[in-house]
């Protein structure tokens, strides 16, 4: 009997989140628009520098604190929080410049209704 009403919740659970109308997060994950957007800026980078700082970012980023709403954040104080923070997480240099590309690769294909 537990069992069945437990199985019946869990049910319930997945209808009602698959029926959500709350707008998914956008995805922060790396693709073909974001390394358009960043050749743009940046012709060197490629989807490993991209990947390399999405990899940063949800893993030395996240040691001290949860994951930062990218989308939240102005370019100009992302620049300012990165200064701030590569120390902090012990980047190197390129390591450092492979964040910054990915975030301004984010920024750059923000999706409007998360501005
Ligand atoms: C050693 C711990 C540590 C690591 C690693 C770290 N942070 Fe932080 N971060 C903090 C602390 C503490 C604060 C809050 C105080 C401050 O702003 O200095 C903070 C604040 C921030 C803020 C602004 C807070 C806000 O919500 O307004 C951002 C953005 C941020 N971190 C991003 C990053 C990114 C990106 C990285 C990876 C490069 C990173 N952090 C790595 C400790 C850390």
């Amino acid at each position: 009997m537990i069992k069945l009403i437990t199985f019946s919740l869990a049910a319930l659970l997945i209808v009602s989140c698959g029926t959500s109308k709350k707008t998914p997060a956008p995805s922060i994950i790396p693709g073909e628009a974001q390394l358009t957007a960043i050749k743009a800026k940046f012709p060197d980078a490629t989807a490993q520098t991209l990947s390399e700082g999405y990899s940063i970012y949800t893993g030395a980023c996240t040691n001290c604190h949860g994951q930062k709403n990218i989308f939240k954040r102005s370019e100009a104080s992302w620049m300012h929080e990165i200064d701030d923070m590569s120390p902090k997480a012990n980047l190197t240099a390129a390591q450092k410049d492979a964040l910054t590309k990915y975030i301004l690769a984010m920024k750059a294909t923000q999706p409007s209704e998360s501005k």
